[in-house]
């Protein structure tokens, strides 16, 4: 198994409906350590930025608004296979297709406001750390 990191966001319907602490304590629960983690309200340009990958699709201005829309949480987070760790966690894009007891099954409404980001591989991961975290940032554990 090997020890890897990933990059999460709590979107901004999570943070509104105040389900931080839930999130986080489902990757505690889960063996996942947060090493870095901080709240910013996403700029048009950042938003745009991290999102690039999908700037042709049809949903890219309204996903664009909607992450500008109020503070998220960004973080870090380290463990056996983190990548597809925290994707099991979080369930399917589409919360109306995410199995029972994901992030998205429990607190995404729709699939455009879906509660939670989290890397696809380790490349994109890699990425979406250095785009919000510098490496003085990140605070792996020593015990
Ligand atoms: P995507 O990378 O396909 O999903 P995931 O977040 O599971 O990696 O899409 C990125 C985000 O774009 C997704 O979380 C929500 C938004 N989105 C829509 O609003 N409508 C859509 O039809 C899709 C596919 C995504
Ligand atoms: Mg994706």
């Amino acid at each position: 198994m090997a020890i890897e990191r990933t990059f999460s966001i709590i979107k901004p319907d999570a943070v509104a409906k105040n389900h931080i602490g839930a999130i986080y304590n489902r990757f505690e629960s889960a063996g996942l350590k947060i090493i870095a983690s901080k709240m910013v309200h996403l700029s048009k340009e950042q938003a745009e930025g991290f999102y690039a990958e999908h700037s042709e699709r049809p949903f890219f201005g309204a996903l664009v608004e909607f992450m500008t829309s109020g503070p998220i949480m960004v973080q870090v987070l380290e463990g056996e296979n983190a990548v597809l760790a925290n994707r099991e966690i979080m369930g399917a894009t589409n919360p109306a297709e995410a199995a029972r007891g994901t992030l998205r099954a429990d607190y995404a409404n729709s699939i455009d406001e879906n509660a939670v980001h989290g890397s696809d591989a380790l490349t994109s991961a890699e990425r979406e750390i250095a785009y919000f975290f510098s490496a003085e940032e990140l605070c792996p554990r020593t015990r």
